[in-house]
């Protein structure tokens, strides 16, 4: 029978067997931001279909390719977020959050949207974490976020990261840089595929974002001289921020790389841009990336002011991490309680209590005792409540240590002292209210 109805392609249900990692993957990512300092901001998963299309980049994939674009019943022109960073700085004009602080650290975490072609590490709908500090142009505001990034992935088990970093320099450099990718790609114009062709005339950085096996050969072979570089053509002032950011990283012993051929796919960037990359990945490598975007406030019709911040895809790190085996499978705290005929009546009030603190479960059929035991196994439960007869009327019960392959019988009066030697270790009391 062919079912009526699939999740839509490129998205994915996370079912319970998986979700212990992704909020395991959350939770590392909440405490770390916390120590940093940095406040939650939650958004709209839809906006303006033009706050993106003017800070992406008329002419970004994302805007032309990619956008969940549609119309409401009011008529209006909307998209799901194909990213964070533009609704977070209209969220800071909007409600004038500059009068209340000078410099604004801030982080958020949910699904984004983009109509890509789904392939392993890429969907429609992927979960992304982010930061951004808002009001700074000190290049110690690049240095943190680079720090806070690294340390993200730190706290999930990846140590060995090297970040690529480059700076884009300001529009002028940009512009500059672009002619002269022009110029040394006019030899080989009729190598390039149709994309890069057009791409060349409207938004000539992007060419070398290509994924065409082909021409990266044809970019990386030499034939056409070496590639120009865009600290070649930066300015002073970019260049003295861009070795001040580089002399941070290296003050704090963060590996990094100059990757001269890093434009990021995103147009608002200006300055420092920085990604880490994860070849095993295959083509969807990048874990994660950011940079500096000094004019995107100002393009949003605000006062100028600078920016630097970064996402991370979450769905690539869970896929990754649990092929490293890093995400562990949450340890069993749970309590099954198991009841004969004459004991049910008592499990579900004795069930309500221990829920004030611990996790519990039971059976809520009526079945056999052996029915209720497979049923606790599977439950993943660290331990069996029995509900004997005998026990119950002399006012005890027998605790089964389904790990340890023990068991004790227990007044009632000292449950909590028990559960919480076998569940947390000696010492540690807990008071049901
Ligand atoms: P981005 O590089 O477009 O940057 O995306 C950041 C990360 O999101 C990527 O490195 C990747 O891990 C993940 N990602 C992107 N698209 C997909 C997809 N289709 N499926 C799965 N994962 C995906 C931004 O979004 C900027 N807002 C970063 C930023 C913040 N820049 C400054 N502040």
């Amino acid at each position: 029978m062919g079912l009526k109805h699939q999740a839509p392609r490129g998205t994915r249900d996370l079912l319970p067997a998986e979700i212990g990692r992704w909020q395991w993957a959350e939770a590392r990512a909440r405490e770390v931001l916390d120590r940093y300092g940095y406040a939650e901001i939650r958004t709209p998963l839809f906006e303006d279909f033009e706050l993106f299309a003017r800070t992406s980049g008329e002419s970004s994939d994302v805007v032309t390719k990619e956008m969940y674009r549609f119309k409401d019943l009011g008529d209006r022109d909307l998209a799901l977020r194909p990213e964070g960073t533009a609704s977070v700085c209209r969220a800071y004009l909007q409600h004038s959050l500059s009068q209340q602080a000078r410099i604004h650290r801030l982080w958020y975490m949910g699904p984004m949207f983009r109509y890509g072609r789904p392939q392993k590490g890429r969907y429609r709908q992927f979960w992304q974490v982010g930061a951004e500090i808002i009001g700074t142009a000190a290049p110690g505001a690049d240095v943190e976020m680079i720090a806070l990034f690294v340390d993200l992935f730190d706290a999930w088990g990846f140590k060995d990261l090297t970040v690529a970093i480059n700076s884009l320099g300001t529009p002028e450099t940009r512009g500059q840089y672009a002619e002269r990718l022009r110029a040394w790609l006019a030899p080989a114009h009729d190598r390039l595929s149709a994309d890069s062709r057009q791409r060349l005339e409207s938004n000539p950085l992007r060419v070398l974002d290509t994924k065409d096996p082909d021409e990266l050969g044809l970019f990386a072979e030499g034939g056409l001289g070496p590639m120009p570089r865009m600290i070649e053509v930066l300015d002073a002032e970019s260049r003295a921020h861009f070795d001040a950011v580089l002399a941070g990283l290296t003050a704090l012993g963060i590996a990094h790389e100059i990757d001269h051929g890093l434009v990021r796919g995103l147009d608002y960037y200006t300055r420092t841009a920085f990604e880490v990359h994860d070849r095993s990945l295959g083509a969807q490598s990048a874990l994660g990336g950011g940079g500096r975007y000094d004019g995107l406030i100002e393009a949003l019709g605000g006062p100028s002011t600078p920016g630097v911040g970064f996402s991370i895809g979450l769905d690539r790190v869970l896929l990754m991490a649990e092929e490293r085996g890093f995400a562990p499978v949450p340890a069993a705290t749970g309590i099954y309680i198991v009841a004969m005929e004459a004991t049910r009546l008592a499990v579900p009030m004795l069930a309500r209590a221990l829920r004030q603190v611990y996790t519990v479960e039971y059976d809520l059929e009526g079945r056999a005792v052996n029915a209720q035991m497979k049923a606790a196994d599977k439950s993943g439960a660290r331990a069996v409540m029995l509900l004997g007869e005998e026990e119950w009327q002399r006012g005890e019960v027998v605790l089964k240590d389904l790990r340890a392959g023990t068991q004790q019988t227990v007044p009632l009066d000292g449950i909590v002292d028990a559960l919480d030697t076998l569940l947390l270790g000696e010492g540690q009391g807990t008071e049901i209210p």
